[in-house]
């Protein structure tokens, strides 16, 4: 079986806000069809971006003409439109409040709210310091700061700040997170200095030109197709047009430690990425330990990472991972408490878990907490258990994947 996935999440809401920085008209294909990626599009839209759907295209007029919005910019249950957005708008001049749905609203805002108002942000939140916030006009300063949590969206907020900040902006990572923005920003010719885990963007204001892209697919939603390929037997898959960022394809390593049949290739870069196929067959897996650095590569793919450690032979440990907890859901919690009732024997940990398989699952009712990755992993799950599965809130996998369960039934059946 031959498939192009939908387009890479992260790239897409990059894409977006960097076109309405952009001068002139950018265009897209294959943007990710996620609710996720769509909040982006309604916020930037309510900021005076115009973005139309041409065909199979959408198309952006740029210029970073924001406007102040009548209401408030909803992220949904987006953390990477809202805490992208308060980068790209707080030196904007105009005033803005977000708010997100009960899951965003409960995750941690102050990583960004810190830095930026180090570099002159006038950003108001709760005692909490979580959504809803708002942001008044201010002009931005320059910035030097060591990022205490790796995380891309920190990263990446502080970057957009810095394109319209007064002076230069250098973000220090202690290990190095997905690098898209950075990528896009040197590929566009922004003065930006890039090293594996620092970045500077330069003192003069920086004039983005007009861009059009093909999203490459999604790696993180590719990870789920593969992962019920390798457990159903004689079973083989290749994603055609992947992203095959290398900051991004931690999942597939692992896989390929746990003894998994994974190959890819690259064929072309775009805008900075490298894209390319890769190929996934049936195999037994054994399990493995993962901690450290290799966590941010595949922070998004361990729900399905313990799905697959569920039926491996032997021991799986996964450490390091507390920033799981701050996700759409407490995923630690989510992974353990539906393995366990699927059969699984696992362990929770205070930052990640142990598990040792195989275990034969049975069918059981999952609570997903509406989250997309928890939703998608046990699917999967319940696709090699015993007895029926039912997902309290299949739905959910929208935020990144529609026609996910479908395409699902379409491999296995
Ligand atoms: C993302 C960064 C990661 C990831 C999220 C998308 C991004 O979050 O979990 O799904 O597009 O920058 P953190 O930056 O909080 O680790």
């Amino acid at each position: 079986m031959r498939i192009s996935l939908p387009g890479d999440k992260s790239l897409s809401h990059r894409a977006l806000m960097l076109a309405a920085l952009a001068q002139g008209t950018s265009t897209f294909t294959n943007l990710s069809p996620g609710v996720d990626v769509a909040a982006t599009r309604r916020c930037l839209e309510q900021c005076g971006i115009p973005i139309k759907d041409r065909g199979n295209k959408v198309v952006v007029t740029g210029g970073g003409g924001f406007k102040t919005p009548e209401n408030d910019l909803d992220a949904g249950n987006s953390g990477t439109t809202a805490r992208l957005l308060m980068g790209l708008l707080a030196g904007t001049g105009i005033k803005t409040r977000i708010v997100g749905d009960d899951s965003l609203s409960r995750r941690p805002m102050d990583r960004i709210v810190r830095p930026l108002q180090e570099m002159g942000a006038k950003i108001h939140i709760s005692a909490r310091e979580t959504l809803p916030l708002v942001l008044y006009p201010a002009t931005l300063n320059s910035l030097d700061y060591t990022i205490p949590v790796p995380s891309a969206q920190v990263k990446s907020a502080l970057l957009l700040a810095g394109l319209v900040s007064e002076g230069s902006v250098t973000v220090k990572e202690t290990i190095q997170t997905r690098n898209h923005t950075e990528l896009m920003l040197q590929a566009l010719g922004v003065d930006i200095q890039l090293s594996d885990k620092n970045v500077t963007i330069g003192s003069a204001k920086q004039t983005i030109p007009k861009f059009s892209m093909v999203i490459p697919g999604d790696p993180s939603a590719a990870a789920f197709p593969a992962a019920l390929v390798t457990l159903l037997p004689d079973m083989e898959i290749t994603f055609d047009g992947l992203l095959l960022n290398p900051t991004r394809l931690g999942f597939f390593h692992a896989l390929r430690k746990m003894g998994g049949d994974v190959t890819w290739k690259t064929k072309k870069r775009v805008l900075g990425e490298e894209v390319g196929t890769l190929t996934v067959r049936s195999r037994l897996l054994h399990g493995l330990r993962i901690s450290g650095d290799e966590i941010p590569a595949l922070i998004d793919e361990i729900p399905i990472l313990a799905v697959l450690a569920s039926q491996a032979k032997g021991e799986t440990v996964v450490r390091d991972a507390g920033e799981l907890r701050l996700k759409e859901s407490d995923r630690i919690k989510s992974i353990c408490e539906n393995l366990r009732r699927m059969g699984t024997r696992i362990q929770e940990l205070s930052d990640g878990f142990r598990i040792l398989g195989p275990a034969r699952l049975r069918g059981a009712a999952i609570t997903t907490y509406g989250d997309h990755r928890i939703a998608m992993a046990f699917a999967i799950a319940g696709r090699v258990a015993s007895n029926e599965t039912r997902l309290d809130n299949p739905d959910c996998v929208d935020i990144s994947f529609p026609g996910y369960h479908k395409l699902m039934s379409q491999i296995a059946r």
